[in-house]
């Protein structure tokens, strides 16, 4: 790592922001967040009193040792599990206020998800599994399957549409799932150790699809433990024991918004 990157530690250091709803280029805040899990009468902290804002166009790595907390940090943002204590604010709104209702419009709206094993469904097409979130949509977005054609269009997979995931390469599934991520056009792309299974070539590409998503104005947060992707992003948030061990930063944050 340069030693010219700012680095921040203890996570009262991380500049705790003041309390009270974030400012408008801040889609996502984290303050005083906690996650308390019980275990046969055993309590694991997997977070503990964790306060971070994510900026638009922010692209954030997150890394620590195993049991750091990292997915629990990314379950928290992707409002797939909720906070012991702390808030949550997603675009401005405390997400522990939202009813259900309004939680997955919301959720639908902000929030694409990328995971390490692709989850695609197998019996489903390229074009088909990029199609899956718009079928969640009510009503239908007007144009869906031409949006859909265009994002394979754009991770590389027009000649693929009708191929089904055992038919494609590691690298290709990931690349469907990126376009499924992107279909209802989201603030933030969630992704859980996204080149975990891919070798270091196609990690690489997967990562410049990232980064011109980034480019472009989306703001990522993603979980690894290579250095090296890692190094592709423009924060590297360390997490230790649920907490904030330090902040670097790698590149300055894109100043355009989109
Ligand atoms: N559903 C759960 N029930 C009980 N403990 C959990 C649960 N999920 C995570 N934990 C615990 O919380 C801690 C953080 O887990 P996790 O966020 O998955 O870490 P990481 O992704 O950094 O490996 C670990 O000690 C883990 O065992
Ligand atoms: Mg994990």
């Amino acid at each position: 790592m340069n030693s010219d990157r700012a680095i921040t530690r203890g996570s009262n250091a991380v500049g705790v922001p003041p309390v009270g709803a974030p400012s408008a280029d801040v889609v996502a805040a984290i303050r005083g967040v906690s996650k308390v899990y019980s275990l046969g009468g055993h309590q694991v902290k997997a977070l503990d009193n964790v306060s971070i804002d994510f900026r638009q166009g922010d692209f954030v790595a997150i890394m620590g040792s195993s049991g750091s907390g990292k997915s629990t940090l990314l379950n928290v943002l992707g409002c797939l599990d909720r906070p012991t204590a702390g808030q949550y604010y997603l675009a401005g709104q405390d997400v522990a206020v939202m009813d259900d209702e309004t939680l997955s419009r919301v959720r639908g709206r902000y929030l694409g998800f990328i995971f390490q094993s692709y989850n695609l469904i197998q019996q489903l097409s390229v074009v088909e599994n990029i199609e899956v979130p718009l079928s969640y949509q009510r009503p239908p977005m007007p144009g869906g399957r031409e949006r859909c054609l265009k994002l394979a269009e754009l991770v590389g997979l027009s000649g693929r549409l009708g191929h089904r995931p055992t038919e494609l390469s590691g690298g290709q599934q990931q690349r469907v799932a990126i376009a499924r991520a992107l279909v209802n056009n989201p603030h933030v792309i969630l992704a859980d150790e996204p080149t975990g299974n891919l070798d270091t070539a196609t990690s690489h590409d997967i990562m410049n699809l990232l980064d011109a998503l980034n480019q472009a104005g989306r703001t990522i947060v993603m979980v690894t433990h290579e250095n090296d992707i890692a190094e592709r992003a423009r924060r590297i948030v360390r997490l230790r024991d649920g907490r904030i061990e330090s902040v670097a930063d790698v590149r300055p944050a894109l100043l355009s918004t989109r």
